[in-house]
């Protein structure tokens, strides 16, 4: 840590990231309760100092059989951006039109699906696209009953995305989880040179946020959990925090 105001400008000349990564420091609760789909994202560059910390962090999540199959393919080449970005808007044009039409004359809705649109019609200009992918093995096709592999699968990924996102708030950078842009997975894999045991999971798009954060807003608890069985829910008139949609 810089002990002062002259120090830290001249550890941040040396280091651009290291100031940025202080802020990991943000208590868990105020990361979790803001991190949020950010979608619009300025185009300045991420530093790989940062962006590798990030990742390095991420990884710490935990693997079925702590196989640690995972890949990171990160992608920042302005060619390999537009084929990506190609390839997204080919399926957006297809979905796009339907979103609007279910959105039609709501002006919350309408509000909520632009930074979507926004950040697909400027896909390439996004400084970074983090591809986490995970090799398939084994246990992800002959082991129990196919929605169990297939949960092993994505849940071997999806808890170091999650550390991905809450460390991305952390230092100001927007991201957030996206599927839609490699629905086509075969041409996807083909673009990013994927083995054919290797498969990508979701692309996340990370930038300088230009979006806001949360507070997020999420169905209050007493509606989601269940004691015991499905469907007795004791606590459903509480909603603590007040975060009812
Ligand atoms: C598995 C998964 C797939 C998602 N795919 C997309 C996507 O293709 N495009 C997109 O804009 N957002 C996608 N999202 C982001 C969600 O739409 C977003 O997190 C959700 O609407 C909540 O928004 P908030 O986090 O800003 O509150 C995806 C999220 C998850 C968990």
């Amino acid at each position: 840590m810089a002990e002062t105001d002259d120090d830290a400008a001249i550890a941040s000349d040396l280091h651009p990231g290291a100031e940025v990564l202080d802020s990991l420091d943000m208590p868990m609760v105020e990361a979790m309760e803001t991190q949020r789909a950010v979608r619009r994202l300025k185009t300045d560059p991420v530093p790989d100092e940062i962006l590798l910390r990030l990742l390095e962090l991420s990884l710490k999540a935990p693997t079925s059989s702590n196989t640690q199959d995972w890949s990171y393919v990160v992608v920042k080449d302005r060619d390999q951006k537009r084929r990506l970005a190609r390839l997204y808007r080919v399926l957006y044009r297809v979905f796009n039109p339907i979103t609007e039409k279910l959105a039609a004359r709501d002006e919350t809705a309408l509000r909520n699906i632009r930074p979507g649109q926004w950040q697909a019609e400027h896909f390439e200009e996004i400084p970074v696209f983090v591809v986490p992918c995970y090799r398939r093995g084994l246990m992800h096709r002959s082991v129990g009953w196919p929605q169990i592999s297939v949960s092993s699968f994505y849940g071997s990924v999806y808890p170091a995305v999650q550390n991905l996102l809450l460390g991305c708030r952390a230092v100001g950078l927007g991201a957030s989880i996206q599927t839609l842009p490699i629905w086509l997975v075969p041409v996807a894999k083909r673009v990013l040179g994927l083995p054919f045991n290797v498969n990508p999971v979701c692309i996340i798009p990370i930038g300088w946020a230009e979006g806001r954060y949360g507070p997020t807003r999420r169905r209050p608890i007493g509606e989601v959990v269940h004691v015991d069985r499905y469907g007795n829910r004791p606590f459903l008139a509480e909603d603590p925090t007040g975060s009812r949609p």
